[in-house]
């Protein structure tokens, strides 16, 4: 295939700018099939593996169209969780740095609602661009503080977790129906069931759809997987020799619930390893705070709930440890998706435990083609960390 270039995309010279800046070199497929066409405002359906930049697909076609006018909400993301949003917006900015007419807001639950609709009901604070959480949204159009009538573009990332699950996509509708019937509609996931795909068209008009149509290809290939087999009560001893053996520049341990990131990270800080743990039993504050000190580099270890699961995108990371195995080969997909981004090397290591682990990794093995051996006494370092 001939090399495409960003300047190929005929983006405005001001984003050209700010890709430049962020230092990409080429479009990844995903950009590359998909800009020209959401560029011309066609709906879109995108899947794309985890890790390629699905992202920059709709923040760089929504910033090419907008025609910012103030007291106007043209752009509407949704996404599923509070961190993701604060960081797509962040991706608005990066993006959007040449562009300084535009303003994006992000807007999401465990905040107080009264500081968004004093951002929105000012005309020279009004965002052109929101960012949210379908529940925060929802409630900021039903006060009448957001006048989603104005939007032209509308995203869903990760659309299908937004979909599938019943009260989400309730909410999801509401905010929907509560824009304008012609817009551009455009939704993005690494994951996407022919169920969920049936019912994500309808929220379109002759999308160009572009999929993963064999699921064998969603496997990262500069990621190792292992598992180890163990008894529940020796996890401890294990994540802590792995912790002292491997190499790793962050790593993102992942647990089954709120009170075991809790305990689990309290452990490891007393062993004195430089953990910190997110978790929705936190204070909106306080996670994004950790969000960005892990993001930020300042911390290198982070205990994880499933809110940390999906699209979140901290580059460093290039292990992921699956404590607990989660419920579905899906989010086995996802989880492991946030080491070896953007091709890069990543290692993921996941504890199997009961019956239930076994099967989740079994059904990860067939659907995607992956060989997940069990981990080997030694792991070439070189096979996991980017030289
Ligand atoms: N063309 C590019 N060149 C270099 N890096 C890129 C390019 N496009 C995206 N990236 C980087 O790759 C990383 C992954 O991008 P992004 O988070 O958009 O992936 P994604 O497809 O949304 O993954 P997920 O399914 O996990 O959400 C980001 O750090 C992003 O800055
Ligand atoms: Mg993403």
């Amino acid at each position: 295939m001939h090399a495409t270039g960003f300047r190929d995309l005929l983006l405005k010279p001001e984003l050209e700018r700010a890709i430049a800046d962020c230092g990409f070199e080429h479009p990844s497929e995903v950009q590359q099939e998909c800009i020209p066409q959401a560029t011309l405002g066609m709906d879109i359906i995108g899947q794309a593996k985890s890790g390629m930049g699905k992202t920059a697909v709709f923040v760089l076609s929504t910033l090419h169209q907008l025609e910012p006018v103030d007291g106007e909400v043209s752009v509407l993301i949704l996404c599923h969780t509070r961190e993701l949003a604060y960081q797509i917006k962040n991706e608005y900015t990066r993006f959007g740095k040449y562009l300084p007419d535009v303003r994006t807001s992000v807007f999401y639950g465990g905040t107080p609602a009264k500081l968004d609709q004093e951002i929105l009901k000012n005309k020279s604070t009004c965002p052109h661009i929101v960012v949210g959480t379908p529940g925060r949204i929802a409630a900021l159009i039903r006060d009448k503080s957001l006048n989603a009538g104005h939007v032209k573009h509308f995203v869903l990332d990760e659309c299908d977790r937004l979909i599938d699950e019943l009260d989400m996509r309730r909410t999801v509708q509401e905010i929907f129906k509560a824009t304008p019937h012609h817009k551009q509609v455009m939704m993005f996931t690494a994951t996407l069931s022919p169920e969920t795909k049936a019912v994500c068209k309808k929220f379109m008009q002759n999308p160009f759809e572009i999929y993963v149509d064999d699921e064998t290809k969603l496997t990262l290939h500069g990621l190792q997987q292992y598992y180890v087999d163990l008894p529940s009560d020796k996890k401890n001893r294990k994540l802590s020799d792995l912790l002292d053996t491997l190499e790793f520049n962050q790593v993102c341990i992942f647990v089954s619930s709120v009170a075991r990131a809790k305990h689990l990270n309290n452990l490891l800080v007393e062993c004195q390893f430089p953990s910190i743990t997110i978790h929705s039993g936190m204070k909106q504050e306080e996670r994004i705070a950790k969000y960005k000190s892990f993001k930020e580099f300042t911390s290198r270890i982070i205990v994880a709930t499933d809110i940390f699961g999906r699209g979140i995108d901290v580059e460093r990371v290039n292990i992921v440890i699956n404590y607990d195995l989660p419920d579905t080969a899906d989010a086995y997909l996802h989880r492991v998706g946030r080491a070896g981004r953007f091709g890069t090397k990543g290692l993921a290591i996941s504890f199997v435990s009961t019956p239930e682990d076994q099967e989740v990794l079994k059904k990860v093995q067939d659907r995607f083609e992956v060989s997940i051996p069990a981990m080997p006494e030694t792991i070439d370092i070189s096979t996991y960390m980017n030289a």
